[in-house]
């Protein structure tokens, strides 16, 4: 199976954010890796934790960040990460019903790659760019 590479069209110009972003590749290249059987055996209640972990941080900075520049589209960015928690939560109780499974992780990950980091956040990060020059 093929990996997903973190490529330079992600970079945002913010260190702390490309960082994170980085960490969401490396999360799916592990889950890919464990669905292939492929020298790493992490749990789903480890990766359910990890993203949890991941939205409380990730998410604060990048609120944090768009606040400070005054980004016009705030409330609709928090709208979607708020979504990325509800979301989590959904998966994380059909961990405890045990109907989870590694794929679902992973392609909700892979949507929010291709629907919110390519699109949201570089749309963002344009319109900061643009205002602070
Ligand atoms: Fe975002």
């Amino acid at each position: 199976m093929a990996s997903i590479y973190w490529d330079e069209s992600l970079l945002t110009g913010n260190a702390e954010i490309d960082t994170e972003h980085q960490y969401l590749f490396f999360i799916m290249n592990n889950m890919q890796d464990n669905m292939a059987g492929v020298g790493v055996d992490m749990s789903l209640e480890r990766y359910v934790d990890m993203l949890n972990k991941y939205a409380i941080n990730h998410f604060s900075h990048e609120e944090e960040w768009m606040s400070a520049h005054g980004y016009a589209g705030f409330e609709e960015h928090k709208k979607e990460h708020d979504d990325f928690v509800i979301e989590v939560l959904a998966l994380e109780t059909k961990l405890w019903d045990k109907k989870l499974a590694i794929a679902d992780l992973k392609d909700f990950l892979l949507y929010w790659l291709n629907d919110h980091i390519r699109k949201s956040d570089m749309e963002m990060v344009r319109a900061i760019i643009e205002r602070i020059g």
